[in-house]
């Protein structure tokens, strides 16, 4: 089992290239099922997460390739429109493929996504669209069977929640379905429109990706293309949270002006200067930050759930008391006893986090508990006094390629063994 060491008080500086979005490589992954020919995605980032769904694919019928960031997926045809409980249990989110797989074969079958570290994880909104535009769907010992009746085809829908894998998956679906397709209260993460991208690029007809309102007028195929992930802004918001959290400044690129406005609030609340241009972004950090009165996750635009352990890593440090709100997740706090045996000073209250700022943290042995939770762990090291040593890094590695590679390139001291 791999642990990250991370010895404390090393201020960050110098500049970093941001990675691709492991949010947007794995539905646009999905969404090469659709795709006939050989696709190749640059600015892939290396994730276990993208490898898991090379997997589902070479299950699939796909032949999958990976190299220096660029994945390749040759699709002649789907042979086996199942997934089997092994692949789906080694990421969630593989739920992204139904729609695609549906979209391409008619047919589909999957073990219900287990919840996780965040909660149920429910998929309530996925299967109410996918059953209003003909597909019927049973479920029974865990299993989801779904089989198109008569033809897939286009349907009026109206989220009850912005969900970002639901809107994908119906984008996917719909791709190829018969007819006009309109997503009302459609989430307006930046990946969902990099995924439209990648398949109006393919031959898709989509519109409004990105916006509340989205529209997809069904094609008979869509081909192959070659398409670069766009940059990953929760990677972006960990990288600002390290030089936040040292005093540091760092120049972050490739990372795109709109998609990193979002998190960009309470960094200037807390006294760094910023500056942000087209594709990079720069922060200049102070001594001592200040609290930041409210932190409120929501749908994108809003202050993104992704970041919230992490900035509370950096309010920790904050002089002050700040407060969060998480509204996404009904559990997303469970890095908050990994980070008080750290020393801080953190009280949950239903959905609030009351994060008291303390002088100092301590280095000590801690567990990630999720994804961000774990990134959160790490930035809390930088600060902390003496050494910090997280372990459970699998979930780290889910979202990141080699965080101890890029922040020991910021200067910080930050190792893998
Ligand atoms: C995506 O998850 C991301 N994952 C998550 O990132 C991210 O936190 C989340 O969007 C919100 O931005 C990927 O893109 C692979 P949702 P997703 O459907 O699609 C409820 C990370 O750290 N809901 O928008 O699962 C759900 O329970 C990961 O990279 C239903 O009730 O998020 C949750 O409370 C973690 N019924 C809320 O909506 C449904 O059918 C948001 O979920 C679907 C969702």
């Amino acid at each position: 089992m791999q642990s990250i060491v991370v010895e404390g008080k090393n201020r960050l500086s110098g500049e970093i290239k941001v990675q691709g979005a492991k949010n947007s490589a794995l539905p646009i992954l999905a969404a090469t099922v659709l795709c006939d020919g050989k696709t190749v995605l640059t600015n892939c980032p290396a994730l276990t997460d993208v490898f898991s769904a090379e997997r589902i694919l070479t299950h699939l019928g796909c032949r999958c390739g990976f190299s220096d960031n660029t994945a390749t997926v040759e699709n002649d045809g789907i042979k086996n429109p199942h997934i089997p409980d092994t692949l789906m249990s080694e990421m969630r989110s593989s739920i992204i493929f139904l729609g695609a797989i549906l979209g391409k074969t008619g047919e589909c079958s999957l073990s219900f996504p287990g919840g996780c570290e965040l909660g149920a994880r429910p998929i309530d909104i996925h299967l109410a669209a996918l059953r209003r535009m003909g597909v019927s769907i049973s479920e029974e010992f865990g299993m989801l069977r779904c089989q198109v009746s008569k033809e897939l085809h286009g349907a009026k829908l109206t989220l009850p929640f912005p969900s970002v894998g639901a809107t994908e998956n119906i984008i996917l679906a719909a791709t190829l379905a018969k007819g006009e397709t309109v997503i009302r209260n459609a989430a307006r993460e930046p990946e969902i429109r990099d995924v439209a991208e990648f398949l109006n690029k393919c031959g898709a007809d989509i519109s409004g990706a990105g916006e509340s309102t989205v529209v997809i007028h069904g094609v008979k195929k869509l081909h192959a293309c070659e398409h670069r992930i766009m940059p990953d802004r929760i990677v972006a918001a960990t990288y600002l949270s390290a030089a936040a959290i040292t005093g540091g400044e760092v120049t972050l690129t490739d990372i795109r002006a709109e998609d990193i406005e979002s998190v960009m609030p309470p960094f200037e609340e807390m006294g760094c200067y910023t500056y942000i241009s087209p594709d990079s972004v720069y922060i200049k950090a102070p001594k001592k930050i200040k609290r930041v009165k409210k932190i409120i996750t929501l749908p994108h635009p809003g202050f993104p759930t992704d970041a919230q352990a992490i900035l509370m890593a950096v309010l920790c440090r904050a002089e002050g008391t700040s407060v969060i709100s998480e509204n996404i997740f009904e559990s997303r706090y469970k890095h908050v006893p990994q980070l008080v045996r750290m020393g801080a000073d953190i009280k949950v209250e239903g959905k609030a986090a009351i994060v008291g700022g303390v002088s100092k943290l301590f280095g000590t042995t801690v567990s990630a508990t999720d994804l961000r939770g774990g990134a959160a762990l790490v930035i809390a090291g930088l600060a902390a006094e003496g050494t910090t040593t997280v372990t459970d890094i699998a979930h780290i590695d889910r979202g990141y390629d080699e965080i101890e590679r890029a922040l020991s390139s910021l200067g910080g001291k930050v190792s893998r063994i």
